[in-house]
């Protein structure tokens, strides 16, 4: 070996080993400041093991029989709108639900309810027609009524009180 190389093995074994000792001093100081401070917060505090427990739960819930589930029922969401498919029970939140989406407006050429001028032909035609035309659906000079409204799953009766309100409100 050269004295130039033996030299500067020298210096770089002393770079090296006191980057080594930097590096072990530093790891060191981290996991002590770490006891006192990650560790202790991680295990003890109270919130942080809530969190914990809340970030790791699993997102399914499973009901098990015998237990008391109560806690599983999935809660009405508050100030949510009706669901779409809420099922009406009479005349009128039926026409609430349903017809009143074109026929409060007129839309597509509904007939607006409460409209005597738009109405009181059809009302003419007499009731039976105006059953038949809303529970089978029609096609109009004005445009298609949709059977039922688009709500094939609702009851005659139904219906049939949903048109008994809009007579009403023409009359
Ligand atoms: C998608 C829009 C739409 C919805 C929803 C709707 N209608 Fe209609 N309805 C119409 C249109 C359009 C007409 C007019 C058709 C024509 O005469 O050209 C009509 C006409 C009618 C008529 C008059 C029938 C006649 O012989 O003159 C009745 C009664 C009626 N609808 C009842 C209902 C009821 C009850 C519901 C709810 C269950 C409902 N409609 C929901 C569009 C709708």
């Amino acid at each position: 070996m050269s004295k130039n190389d033996s030299h500067f093995f020298n210096i770089f074994s002393l770079v090296l080993g006191i980057l080594i000792v930097t590096a072990i001093l530093l790891f060191a100081l981290s996991r002590s400041v770490g006891q006192n401070t990650q560790l202790t917060y991680l295990a003890n505090d109270p919130r942080n093991v809530q969190k914990v427990a809340e970030r790791i739960q699993s997102p399914a819930r499973i009901a098990v029989a015998g237990n008391d589930n109560t806690s599983l029922t999935i809660a009405a969401i508050a100030g949510a709108p009706m669901p779409v498919l809420a099922v009406p029970t009479d005349g009128i939140s039926t026409y609430e639900a349903v017809c009143s989406v074109c026929h409060d407006a007129g839309i597509g050429g509904a007939p607006k309810s409460g409209s005597k001028e738009l109405w009181s032909p059809r009302i003419a035609q007499g009731k039976a027609t105006l059953y038949q035309h809303a529970l089978l659906g029609y096609q109009g000079k004005d445009g298609v009524m949709p059977a039922k409204g688009g709500r094939a799953d609702l009851s005659d009766e139904l219906i049939k009180s949903a048109i008994d309100h809009m007579v009403k409100l023409a009359q």
